[in-house]
């Protein structure tokens, strides 16, 4: 074995090494030429051992040289073929970001919520300003000022939850029409307010009734405010929300702080006047309870009833949903089920 040996097949593992297509075959080549036992370039090792003087320093050179170069090689290629295996992989992952999407789940508005929104967008085109009031409320507000004292057989009506321990004397207001009060409080007349918020009463849950709903509370206050006015204003809002078809009645009714006082009924969406479960039998679902507000309301509140006069109602916007959806039983709309919840 002489140098010139070493160098040949240091160049002939070069060609090898370049001709590896992947880690195995690298592999395969560093044992051939460098393996301890076999390899051709460390069998010169051995040879080198029983060289002499000169020889043997011409000859460790050269061997030196021949193992770093290969080595070298191996090194690069391997890094070569790590780098090749690397961007196969990522083009492999490489994103098409012009791929159409999957549809996306969207959320949206709870149909419920989607009804108060309505119904205020109609109330603030005439007019009127949207307002929040307290969801506990005290017996002066919910009752007193209403014209229901202590005693009153309309709170019969109100299967009220009072609350215990610390808050007792407090109560989970049983309608909105307390912020009527507080509104007429707080200020002076003109008022054309709307009140949108959570009521509970203890009522037991059919398909009309949960003991939690939803109202909206409206007030309109001025000098010169009439029936007529009322009437006007209900079937306006009543046709926006349910188209003019709909069937709609107004009905004497009371209330203790309204004089007169009116009911408005819409037609079953599901029988359409006809009677079925979803109504109850009665054909008509109401929806909304109104009237004058009663001069002692005003005149308790400071607002003089010879001067002004107003109207007043509360609409329940759970009922006015399931009417315009043809939902059958108001307690779907609270139970979150997905597939009813889509459907909108
Ligand atoms: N507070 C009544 C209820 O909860 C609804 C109502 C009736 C509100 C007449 C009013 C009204 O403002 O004038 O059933």
């Amino acid at each position: 074995m002489t140098g010139d040996d070493l160098q040949a097949l240091a160049l002939s593992a070069l060609g090898d090494i370049a001709g590896a297509a992947d880690a195995d075959q690298l592999e395969e080549v560093r044992r051939r030429y460098l393996a301890r036992h076999g390899g051709s370039i460390a069998e010169a090792a051995i040879e080198l051992s029983r060289a002499q003087g000169e020889e043997r320093a011409v000859l460790g050179q050269a061997f030196n040289a021949a193992k770093r170069t290969v080595t070298e090689a191996l090194e690069r290629r391997q890094a070569e073929l790590e780098a090749a295996v690397r961007e196969r992989e990522l083009l492999a992952e490489s994103l098409d970001v012009s791929h159409p999407l999957r549809p996306l789940d969207r959320g949206h508005q709870h149909p419920v919520a989607r009804t108060v929104r309505e119904i205020e967008d109609i109330f603030l085109r005439l007019g009127y300003a949207v307002v929040a009031g307290p969801e506990i409320e005290d017996d002066l507000h919910n009752f007193q000022l209403l014209n229901m004292p202590p005693e009153h057989p309309a709170r019969d009506g109100h299967d009220t939850f009072y609350l215990a321990g610390e808050a007792a004397g407090w109560l989970y207001r049983t309608h909105t029409s307390p912020m009527q009060i507080r509104t007429m409080l707080a200020g002076q007349p003109p008022f054309r307010i709307i009140v949108p918020g959570k009521v509970a009463r203890r009522d037991n849950p059919d398909p009309t009734h949960n003991p939690v709903f939803h109202q909206v509370e409206g007030l309109c206050v001025d000098e010169g405010v009439t029936v007529a006015d009322l009437k006007g204003t209900l079937e306006h809002v009543l046709g926006q929300l349910f188209g003019k078809r709909r069937g709609v009645r107004l009905r004497a009714s009371f209330f203790p702080y309204t004089e007169p006082s009116l009911e408005a009924d819409v037609a079953c969406g599901i029988c359409l006047g006809e009677g079925c479960r979803s109504c109850l039998n009665k054909g008509w679902i109401e929806i909304l309870g109104s009237g004058m507000v009663h001069p002692e309301v005003l005149a308790a509140v400071g607002v003089d009833p010879d001067r002004y006069s107003g109207f007043a109602f509360g609409m329940g916007p759970d009922r006015i949903t399931a009417l315009r959806y043809g939902i059958r039983d108001v307690r779907e709309l609270y139970e979150n089920d997905l597939r009813l919840l889509e459907g909108f």
